[in-house]
């Protein structure tokens, strides 16, 4: 609202009227009191804006103590329970740090259900993804899957399949270099962020599994050893792509080779994503020629935890047509035939003792199998 204007005749009219009432004594008792009132209102503002800080302070803390206390209701559960999402911004410097948290009371206590933790190292799409849906059925709570793909690939699983949202941060990997056992290391650290995960295995798009999930779950948990193939090979492939500058940290008497694709438990896990002492050495000298992804892990697991290793690998391969790459099936290939002779394929050592069941995948193979195989799988695999 505006205020009243006085008109110059109201102004001289007040002027006249009041004017001869005031005296210098009333003026300054006027101001006096204005003081007193003065002071007063700001004493009185001081008090309330204090007063109702404090009681701010008190509601917020009241509130925040409350959110936390709904949150967590600091149970047990919230350090065991893996990530909600398989999705984060961590660096690899980070994911690292965070996964080689290892509790020092061994004793878990808690029901913990040890699982398998299955982990594709692929391109981009998993063309046998319908063997591996049925392989997986039925076993739910015993395993997690996690999948490094190329950054650019855009995985488009259905909401029911085992495969959906099971993508890790990942980054471009190439075959024989440091980046591709990088990417190992960051499917491990992924898989290890889930206290459950026990046994980790490492697949390719090219892997299927020759045996049923419970056959597979007893192996690995009945074994003392963990299955990574670690051999000393005297011959140009083998301690030929030794390089004496890793000395001291790398003997050539325990240089070993083995094939990328192994099974580790957690233990394993944790000596390699956490290890700073080899990797520069075979950053630095371990370079095509020499394949790093072949001697790495083996070499360097050797080195720390021997007696934990089986030293073979239990996925089937068939390098016997020679040449850089091993042999790669489709849908010509398979038949009963082929699959009894890939299952039997061997002796080999098992806790100590001679046993014909040496492999729990085989690879390579291409998407034409998929059918056959899908086919064959019931009276030949054991399950679908
Ligand atoms: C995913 O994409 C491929 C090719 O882009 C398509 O053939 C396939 O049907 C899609 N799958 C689903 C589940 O949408
Ligand atoms: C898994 O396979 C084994 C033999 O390899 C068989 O004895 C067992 O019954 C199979 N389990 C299931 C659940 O099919
Ligand atoms: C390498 O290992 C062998 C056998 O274990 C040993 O005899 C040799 O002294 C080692 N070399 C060095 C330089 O330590
Ligand atoms: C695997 O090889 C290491 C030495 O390289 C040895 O200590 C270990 O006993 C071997 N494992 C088995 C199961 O023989
Ligand atoms: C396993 O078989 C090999 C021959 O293939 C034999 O030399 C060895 O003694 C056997 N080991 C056991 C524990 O039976």
């Amino acid at each position: 609202m505006l205020p009243r204007v006085a008109s110059a005749e109201d102004a001289k009219d007040l002027t006249q009227r009041t004017q001869p009432r005031v005296s210098p004594f009333r003026a300054l008792k006027t101001l006096m009191l204005f003081l007193v009132l003065g002071v007063g209102f700001s004493l009185f503002s001081l008090y309330m804006t204090r007063h109702l800080t404090v009681q701010n302070m008190v509601m917020q803390a009241r509130s925040t103590f409350q959110s936390c206390f709904e949150e967590q209701q600091v149970t047990l559960e919230r350090w065991v329970r893996p990530p909600s999402s398989l999705m984060h911004s961590m660096s690899d410097e980070e994911l690292l740090w965070r996964a080689s948290f290892v509790p020092q009371v061994k004793e878990y206590p808690y029901n913990r259900v040890p699982k398998i933790a299955f982990m594709y190292l692929t391109r981009g799409p998993l063309p046998l993804s319908p063997l591996w849906e049925k392989f997986y059925r039925g076993n739910e709570g015993l395993y997690s899957i996690y999948i490094h793909a190329l950054p650019s690939y855009v995985a488009n699983f259905s909401s029911d399949s085992v495969f959906y949202q099971r993508q890790i941060p990942s980054q471009v990997s190439e075959w024989g270099r440091m980046s591709m056992c990088d990417a190992e290391r960051r499917l491990l650290a992924n898989a290890l962020l889930d206290l459950s995960n026990e046994w980790f295995v490492l697949l390719s798009e090219a892997c299927i599994p020759m045996r049923n999930f419970s056959f597979m779950y007893q192996y690995f948990k009945r074994s003392k050893h963990s299955f990574i193939g670690a051999v000393d090979d005297v011959g140009p492939y083998g301690r030929g792509r030794y390089d004496l500058r890793m000395m001291p940290e790398v003997n050539i008497s325990d240089w070993r080779k083995g094939s990328q694709w192994f099974e580790v438990n957690r233990k394993l896990a944790v000596a390699i994503i956490k290890d700073s002492i080899y990797y520069p050495k075979f950053d630095k000298f371990c370079r095509p020629a020499c394949y790093v992804d072949e001697h790495y892990f083996p070499t360097m697991l050797t080195i720390q935890l021997p007696h934990l290793l089986a030293n073979r690998s239990v996925t089937w391969v068939d390098w016997s047509r020679g040449g850089a790459h091993p042999a790669t099936f489709g849908r010509g290939d398979i038949n009963e035939a082929f699959l009894t002779k890939v299952i039997g394929d061997r002796v080999c050592e098992y806790n100590g003792q001679n046993t014909t069941d040496c492999f729990l995948f085989a690879r390579k193979f291409a998407p034409s199998a998929l059918e056959p195989l899908l086919e064959l799988a019931p009276s030949l695999l054991g399950f679908g």
